[in-house]
């Protein structure tokens, strides 16, 4: 470099004129050479010695302006004595140059010195922006044009500004235009179309070159905006949305968040969302927000109503480019609904006994959820003889699981459970009452194991006794109860004649009276049975102690009394005191006290004479016989039994005191003749036979009337069809003759024919046990005979009919 400097330096003019000297000298050197360097030898140059510079004391004088240049006044050279910028000195112009004076004294001289300030490339090309921005629109035509600043460079000539130079250029060509005044015109040219979406922004280089050597260069950085135009429709990020939603979220739960992207700037890619397709329910439901896109439900879903929801979502820009995608909503079953019971069918009465598996009810469940949610299951309370079997998939059979005693429990209340898998499981119940029907398996039970009661003999007949109790387990009419009297015969008579037993009440009556002396007890068997089909039944024994009353007297067996006999004990004359004449001797055919006889004497021709044992009914003599005593004598005995009243019989005994027996016979002829006995007797005997002759006569007439009587009706009558009610004689059935008429008729017959006022409730055993009284009957007039009492009793209709 310096090299060069040295090589380029200096021309020297010199023009000596002269007054006083006038030379003038020029040199030419580079600008910015370094302070001290050296210019030119201005003392050769101008042939001016050392000394005079010295002596002249020659100096440099700059008029105005820098001082650029001294002089080495020993040396008689000129120096650089400042940095010189030839921009800085000459802007543009060129050459460019500057001078001063180099003066002396003694004399005075003056010299001009003129340098020349050669320029170098020490400036680069300079923009004077480093950057501009620019936006060109990304539709712009090709072959638009973008004017750019010039560089500067304030060296000049060839170290000015020589190219320009634009990197990249794939959009964008540079072109320079010269002007007519010689100035570069710099612009851009679109080569091709600027897609923003593509690139939205275009760093270029503008480099400007110098023509120094070397090169300098200044750059400038152009940055390009492309501009947005709506050429972009939005895109959806997915075509298909999928969401899933539990049913039932409440309204506000988002869905899903729909994105589309618009590659668009600005307004052109604001993109606005909308359901552009959705059914009516879909639109009920879900709410897109226009400026996020996110869609959220504005009511509640349920799964049982549908499952799956599809919207289609518009999104837009505002240039009204759109794009639609679609969003498929899946709906989550919740457990929200509970099993669901029906009865198919149900038989709310279920048979005792019935088989195990008897089928009492069968149940649809059902559950509207789905899976483990609308998966139920049945079960059923505990303790109860029951099971619940799952038959078809949702069908539920209830079975009986034991044998049902309906004694033991006869209602159910089952509660079938149903409950689904889900968590929270949700239930259902539902009660059924299942009643036992009764089955006759039951035999009815009598309170006692037997039955035992004491009736008093000489009772009323139609008295009730006892009663009969049992009970059945068993419900409605199994559990009705009759009472039969088992068929039997006590002591040869059937028991019905003695007793009878009402059917419904159990109440046992008897038939007649009893009698002790004849019948002390008696047992028979009373049927219970039950109305169910079969009938059940069993057997009780009852058994009727009668008990004693003092219905008979004394008999008295010893002395006999025989018609007209008279019979008399003898007592000697000279028996002792104490002599025992005779024995009264009794029974009494009741039994007990009742029986217990005591004996007295009544009445006594003398009474000191005899006495009667109270116990043993002896009678003896209390002192001794003596003559005086009369020879006939009578005593008059009281036999007495020990009931309650006591009864009583009486016995007349002759007793003759006397040695032989002729006395004896005269004596008793006399009580043969006032026999007062004797005289009724015949009495009597005389009555009867009045009383026969005149019944025999009445009969007749009655007879012929009769006759004469049924004569005319016949007649009258003749077409009549009024029943003829046929009348039997009470002892008919007796004789066994009239085996084929049926007893029922005759037991009507007797109704009939008699009037209602009977006392019929002894006939509820039906028309038998009217006939069969009959034996009992003969029996009873004899007693009849003998006790006034039971007459009234027997005087029913029946009886007095005979
Ligand atoms: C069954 O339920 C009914 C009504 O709730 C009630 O009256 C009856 O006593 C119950 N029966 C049983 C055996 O619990
Ligand atoms: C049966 O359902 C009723 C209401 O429907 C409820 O009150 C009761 O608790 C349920 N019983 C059981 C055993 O779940
Ligand atoms: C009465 O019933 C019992 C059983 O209770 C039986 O042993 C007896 O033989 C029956 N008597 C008659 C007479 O039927």
């Amino acid at each position: 470099m310096s090299e060069i400097k040295w090589l380029t330096v200096i021309i020297m003019l010199y023009f000596c004129v002269m007054d006083f000297v006038y030379c003038q000298a020029r040199y030419s050197i580079p600008e910015e050479t370094p302070e001290g360097s050296f210019v030119g030898n201005i003392a050769n140059d101008l042939g001016i010695e050392i000394s005079r510079l010295i002596s002249g004391k020659a100096r440099v004088v700059t008029k105005g302006g820098r001082q650029y240049v001294e002089l080495s006044r020993d040396k008689g050279t000129l120096v650089v004595k400042e940095r010189i910028d030839r921009e800085e000195l000459c802007k543009q112009t060129t050459p460019c140059s500057f001078s001063f004076d180099l003066i002396m004294e003694n004399p005075i001289e003056l010299h001009r010195v003129t340098v020349e300030v050669q320029d170098i490339n020490d400036n680069a090309p300079k923009f004077p922006k480093g950057t501009v921005n620019l936006q060109i629109s990304e539709n712009t035509e090709p072959g638009a044009r973008f004017p750019l600043d010039r560089a500067v460079d304030f060296d000049v000539g060839v170290n000015g500004i020589d190219s320009y130079s634009l990197n990249p250029t794939d959009h964008l060509k540079l072109k320079i235009n010269n002007d007519g005044d010689g100035e570069k015109h710099v612009e851009m040219i679109l080569q091709r179309e600027l897609d923003r979406e593509e690139r939205d922004e275009l760093k270029l280089v503008l480099t400007a070159y110098d023509g120094g050597s070397p090169k300098k260069s200044g750059t400038m950085q152009i940055h390009i905006s492309v501009l947005d135009a709506n050429d972009n429709k939005p895109v959806c990020k997915e075509t298909v949305y999928k969401s899933k939603l539990k049913e039932n979220s409440p309204a506000g739960t988002v869905v899903t968040a729909i994105s589309a992207t618009d590659a668009d700037e600005g307004i052109n890619g604001l993109v606005s969302y909308s359901i552009a397709q959705a059914s009516e329910e879909a639109r009920n439901v879900f709410d897109i927000n226009p400026d996020t896109g996110i869609i959220t439900t504005i009511n509640t879903v349920d799964y049982e109503n549908k499952r799956m929801y599809q919207i289609n979502v518009n999104a837009m820009d505002n240039g009204g480019l759109a794009d639609t995608c679609k969003v498929i909503i899946e709906v989550i079953d919740e457990n929200d609904n509970s099993p669901y019971m029906q009865l198919m069918s149900f038989s709310n009465i279920v048979g005792e006994n019935s088989p195990v598996g008897t089928t009492v009810a069968v149940i649809n469940v059902e559950d509207a959820d789905s899976g483990k949610n609308g998966l139920v299951q049945c079960k059923i309370n505990e303790n109860v003889p029951f099971k619940i079997e799952s038959t078809l998939s949702d069908y539920y059979a209830l079975i009986t699981d034991e044998i049902l005693d309906r004694e033991n429990i006869a209602e159910y209340n089952i509660t079938i459970l149903a409950s689904d898998q889900g968590s929270p499981a949700r239930h259902n119940n539902k009660t059924l009452n299942v009643k036992i029907s009764d089955v006759n398996d039951n035999p009815p039970v009598f309170s006692s194991e037997e039955y035992k009661t004491f009736v008093i003999e000489n009772n009323s007949p139609g008295v009730a006794v006892l009663t009969v109790k049992a009970s059945d387990a068993d419900w409605g009419p199994n559990a009705r109860i009759s009472y039969f009297l088992e068929d039997n015969n006590i002591h040869g008579n059937p028991v019905n004649s003695l007793i009878s037993v009402n059917s419904e009440s159990g109440v046992i009556h008897a038939i007649k009276a009893y009698d002790y002396e004849q019948m002390k007890s008696f047992s028979f068997n009373v049927t219970a049975r039950d109305g169910g089909s079969p009938p059940l039944s069993s057997e009780v024994t009852v058994t009727i102690i009668v008990q004693d009353q003092n219905d008979n007297a004394p008999q008295v067996l010893y002395p006999v009394h025989t018609g007209g006999s008279v019979v008399a004990e003898i007592v000697p004359r000279s028996a002792d005191v104490g002599y025992l004449v005779t024995k009264v001797v009794a029974v009494d055919v009741d039994s007990g006290q009742n029986a217990w006889l005591s004996y007295k004497l009544q009445k006594a021709t003398d009474r000191a004479l005899f006495e009667v044992g109270a116990q043993n009914g002896e009678i003896r003599t209390v002192r001794q016989v003596t003559d005086k005593d009369a020879v006939k004598q009578k005593l008059t005995v009281v036999v007495e039994d020990n009931g309650q009243p006591s009864r009583s019989a009486v016995v007349n005994i002759n007793v003759a005191v006397a040695d032989t027996f002729p006395e004896v016979f005269s004596e008793f002829t006399d009580f043969t003749k006032t026999n007062q006995y004797n005289d009724d007797l015949t009495f009597y005997l005389v009555l009867a036979l009045a009383v026969v002759s005149f019944l025999f006569i009445t009969t007749v007439v009655v007879i012929i009337s009769v006759k004469i009587y049924r004569w005319r009706q016949s007649r009258i009558f003749y077409q009549s069809n009024l029943p003829v009610i046929p009348y039997y004689p009470p002892g008919y059935a007796d004789t066994g003759v009239t085996g084929t008429l049926p007893h029922m008729y005759n037991y009507d017959a007797c109704m009939t024919t008699d009037s209602r006022k009977s006392d019929c409730k002894y006939s509820t055993l039906g028309g038998q046990s009217v006939l069969v009284m009959d034996p009992s009957f003969t029996e009873t007039m004899q007693r009849a005979m003998r006790d006034k009492a039971f007459q009234q009793d027997l005087d029913s209709p029946e009886v007095v009919r005979k």
